[in-house]
């Protein structure tokens, strides 16, 4: 019998992400589109891994079925770890990706290319109903650009740098950026783990 797993999110590009990181696995993956619209939890945990363990439980109780769940955000050195779980709020409630990239510019202002280090954190979480999880991590450092560059991903792409790389995430293309991505780390070690139970 081919089981059924609820990618849980209703950020598009995560969806898309997660689809293809998930695609072949021996579960159905659906998303939650395929269930009546339900209101999306409280994000408000300290912690990547309280969150995602947060959203996956959350949605796996209210659908009554297994749950994937992701929680990530960026971590920049020079603003001790900011915007880090605000991520997406950062310039304020209801800003965009565009905002949130000026805020983060803007608070970069007079900080050199050495001290400009920064990472990506994602915490992939699965969750049963009966309320058994399981949750991995993966973590992608690299600095932040002087001015966005590119137009593919989402989010603070356009200013990721990745170590080793002198163009932005969002000059990769979705593969490229798949293979070194913190959530591409966190998702292949949340697929094995699928994988393996019995
Ligand atoms: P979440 O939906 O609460 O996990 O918020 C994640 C936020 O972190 C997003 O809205 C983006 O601002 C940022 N973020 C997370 N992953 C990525 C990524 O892969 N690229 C760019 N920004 C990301």
């Amino acid at each position: 019998m081919t089981r059924s797993l609820v990618m849980a999110t209703s950020n598009r590009h995560k969806v898309t992400e997660l689809t293809q990181l998930l695609t072949g696995l021996s579960w159905q993956v659906q998303s939650l589109q395929d269930y009546p619209a339900v209101a999306p939890p409280d994000e408000d945990g300290a912690t990547f891994e309280a969150n995602a363990l947060h959203k996956a439980l959350y949605y796996s109780k209210l659908l009554g079925a297994p749950c994937v769940a992701d929680d990530s955000g960026i971590m920049v050195d020079a603003l001790s770890g900011a915007p880090g779980v605000l991520s997406a709020r950062y310039a304020g409630p209801g800003c965009s990706d565009a905002d949130n990239n000026a805020r983060l510019l803007h608070e970069l202002n007079d900080v050199p290319e050495s001290r400009r280090t920064a990472r990506f954190v994602c915490c992939a979480a699965f969750a049963e109903p009966d309320g058994r999880t399981h949750v991995e991590e993966g973590i992608v450092h690299g600095r932040i650009g002087f001015a966005a560059a590119g137009d593919n991903g989402f989010g603070y792409d356009p200013l990721f740098i990745p170590e080793g790389h002198q163009i932005t995430f969002a000059q990769f293309t979705l593969s490229q950026k798949q293979a070194i991505s913190h959530r591409g780390r966190a998702f292949r070690k949340l697929r094995a783990f699928l994988e393996s139970l019995p």
